[in-house]
């Protein structure tokens, strides 16, 4: 199909640096500097499929004249500009379903950590605050709470799922209303947040989504109410949520994204009400294996009739 180059962007899952390598002889895009700009003019032009987990913004898009494919490594792909693949008729995929199952069991643990205080809890033991006989506070019941979910796509699915073993009165809100679930469906973000006690957030990143959660859906969520977020840090208004955990208007959060990643607001580290981390969603051994033989089998079928195995719609 093609007889370019393939290029790696960015550090990839390793059995893909090694089957790149080893079987493709792709080349590896140098770090932003004086060096990608030498390998873009020497280079650049033979590229016809890149490879990516960190994406690719429209100078690099645009660097590669004969580009016809990105194979993205995870199942976001907000990194990658589509406006720029869009005109030029470029494809693009993704890694759906493989991770479902692990980002929904990590939303859920994140519910689970912040209403009971798992991580808190770990602390008070480690700083031997209960050896010295000090009152761990009580914490949140899980089973039989009130869950909206923002976005009812494969892993909201997933993670309604799992809350129903719960006992939860789950309901939702999404752009379009969906047809073959029994949750309670809410208008708008805001009327979500304000009828549950907590929000999970799995919608995907990018334009569209920015800012879903703002300050008026946290001041519906209220003192009482705990956001967790394993989507991108994108869709939370993040200096609104960080003045409300600081200020007690929102009860408690747990965090897997944020929108200027690896940095974290250092107002959260002190607040024992906030779960971080660091963006494990997808991040098993698993998972990621997975993850890395449906980036091989797309790279693939590309290059052998043209088309992908999980294409995205642009
Ligand atoms: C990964 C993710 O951390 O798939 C996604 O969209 O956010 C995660 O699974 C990331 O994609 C790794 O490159």
């Amino acid at each position: 199909m093609t007889d370019g180059v393939i290029l790696q962007v960015g550090g990839l899952h390793p059995t893909v640096e090694r089957e790149l390598t080893t079987t493709y002889d792709a080349l590896r895009l140098p770090a932003p500097g004086d060096e990608r700009e030498r390998f873009l003019a020497e280079h650049g032009s033979q590229v016809t499929v890149a490879v990516t987990g960190p994406g690719m913004d429209a100078a690099l898009i645009g660097a590669l004249p004969r580009l016809a494919a990105v194979i993205n490594l995870g199942v976001g792909y907000d990194a990658v500009d589509v406006e720029a693949l869009r005109p030029r008729g470029i494809v693009l995929s993704n890694t759906p379903d493989v991770l479902t199952d692990c980002v929904a069991d990590l939303a859920v643990g994140g519910l689970i950590d912040v209403f009971r205080g798992l991580s808190a809890g770990d602390r008070f033991v480690r700083r031997g605050s209960w050896a010295a006989r000090e009152r761990f506070p009580l914490h949140r019941k899980v089973s039989g709470t009130r869950v909206g979910i923002l976005g009812l796509g494969r892993i909201g699915r997933a993670v309604a799922q799992r809350l129903e073993a719960f006992g939860c009165t789950v309901s939702y809100h999404n752009r379009r209303r969906v047809d073959d679930v029994a949750y309670a469906y809410a208008a708008s973000p805001v009327e979500l947040a304000g009828s549950t006690d907590a929000l999970i957030v799995v919608t995907p990143g990018g334009s569209d989504t920015r800012a879903l959660v703002s300050a008026e859906v946290l001041a519906a969520l209220g003192p009482d109410g705990f956001l967790v977020n394993v989507a991108r840090g994108s869709v939370v208004d993040q200096d609104a949520l960080v003045a409300a955990l600081a200020s007690g208007a929102l009860g408690g959060a747990a965090l897997d994204v944020f929108t200027d990643e690896p940095n974290v607001p250092e107002e959260l580290f002190a607040l024992d009400n906030v779960v971080l981390l660091p963006h494990i969603g997808s991040a098993t051994v698993e998972t990621r294996e997975a993850m890395a033989q449906l980036v091989l089998r797309n790279l693939e079928r590309f290059l052998a009739d043209g088309t992908l195995v999980t294409p995205v719609a642009l």
